[in-house]
């Protein structure tokens, strides 16, 4: 870590969860826009690889082994990033671990498991967060979260009751935060699937290879959203086509939406492909197989940029260009009932 006087201080952000996967993507992109970073995860291998992209880029960083499930881990987490790099800026919930399989099928173990880190885990992350900020009246946390937060599908039931739990949660504190006159924020990123390490290290009951349900997107581009965010906070941001049409189509159809996850959502999860790489499962230590970095095993498949991710990236060119399209209908129609009443 290089010495920086105070009045240089750089933002520092924390992510939970970021040796890998979207994490470590979003540890790159903070990075790259000159941000301190604090990665909290448990894998040493993967905190070292983090740490390591952040100070070929420039900024500091550290690597604190933590298992989010642990309330105390995190404060002690929390406190040393503030003793090391300074007040925490932005804090990013991140971290996950899954159990893919029917619920009965799935050990209760696994089942709580599962649900204190990808719950309970952003519990403890907002909790450290809020404490330190909220006096200060300054600050922003961001969960990650997923279209699974707001419609559950087969043989993830312990990650997309997590999911929506994160909603509700994020929903309560955020009504506090804004009935207390408070500055600081909270916002949620709901993410579509991604080319990430979980689909490898996942524990799996499953006849086949994990998969993300396409379309696949890549961790960078979902990485630059939850970073766009970091730095102009909105209250929710969706991101990806398929993000977009899962939500407002359960809002639609919820009953069609079961039918059909009924009939796709077994098949849609799983590769049948021998050669797909898989690691031991990382739900109560980590996999310890070296450093995963960020993307999984379909990068064959997986879209670097789509017109929605450009769209929510770029707002102000979005808005003016529907609002140019929109008068040019109007004129256009106006000038067609001219002529027609004519
Ligand atoms: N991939 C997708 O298709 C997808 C879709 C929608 C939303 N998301 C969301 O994106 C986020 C990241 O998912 P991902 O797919 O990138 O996962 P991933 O590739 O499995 O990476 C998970 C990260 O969390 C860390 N982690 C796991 N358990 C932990 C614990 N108990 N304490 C601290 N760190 C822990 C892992 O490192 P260690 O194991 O070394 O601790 C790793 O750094 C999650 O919030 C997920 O809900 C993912």
């Amino acid at each position: 870590m290089s010495n920086e006087k105070k009045s240089e201080r750089r933002r520092v952000a924390v992510v939970t969860g970021g040796s890998a996967g979207l994490g470590r993507a979003i540890v790159r992109e903070f990075a790259e826009r000159g941000w301190d970073v604090a990665i909290l995860a448990r894998g040493r291998e993967g905190l070292d690889g983090a740490v390591r992209d952040v100070e070929r880029i420039g900024p500091r960083a550290i690597g604190i082994e933590t298992d989010v499930a642990d309330r105390k881990a995190v404060e002690a987490a929390a406190d040393q990033v503030e003793r090391e790099l300074g007040e925490i800026d932005v804090w990013v919930n991140d971290a996950m671990v899954g159990v893919f399989g029917e619920f009965l099928d799935t050990d209760p173990d696994d089942f709580e498991r599962a649900v204190s880190v990808d719950f309970l885990g952003f519990v403890n992350g907002t909790r450290a967060a809020l404490s330190r900020m909220k006096p200060r009246n300054r600050g922003g946390v961001v969960q990650v979260g997923s279209a699974l937060g707001h419609r559950g599908i087969p043989l993830q039931a312990a990650y997309c009751s997590s999911k929506h739990a994160i909603k509700g949660f994020t929903e309560s504190v955020l009504t506090e935060l804004l009935h207390d006159g408070s500055a600081v924020t909270l916002s949620e990123v709901d993410m579509p699937a991604m080319n990430t390490v979980q689909f490898n290290w996942v524990k799996s009951s499953l006849p086949k290879h994990a998969q993300p349900v396409p379309p696949i997107y890549q961790p960078e581009i979902c990485a630059k959203v939850v970073v766009d965010v970091a730095e102009r906070p909105r209250r929710r941001t969706w991101v990806g086509e398929s993000t977009v049409f899962t939500i407002i189509g359960n809002r639609l159809g919820t009953r069609v939406a079961d039918w059909y996850l009924a009939k796709s959502g077994y098949s849609g999860q799983q590769d049948g492909d021998p050669g797909l790489p898989t690691l031991r499962p990382n739900l109560y230590e980590p996999s310890n197989q070296g450093d995963q970095g960020a993307h999984g095993a379909f990068d064959d498949r997986s879209m670097r940029i789509t017109p929605q991710t450009w769209a929510i990236r770029h707002r102000s060119t979005t808005y003016f260009a529907a609002a140019a399209a929109a008068a040019t209908a109007a004129a256009a129609t106006a000038g067609a009932l001219r002529r027609a009443t004519r």
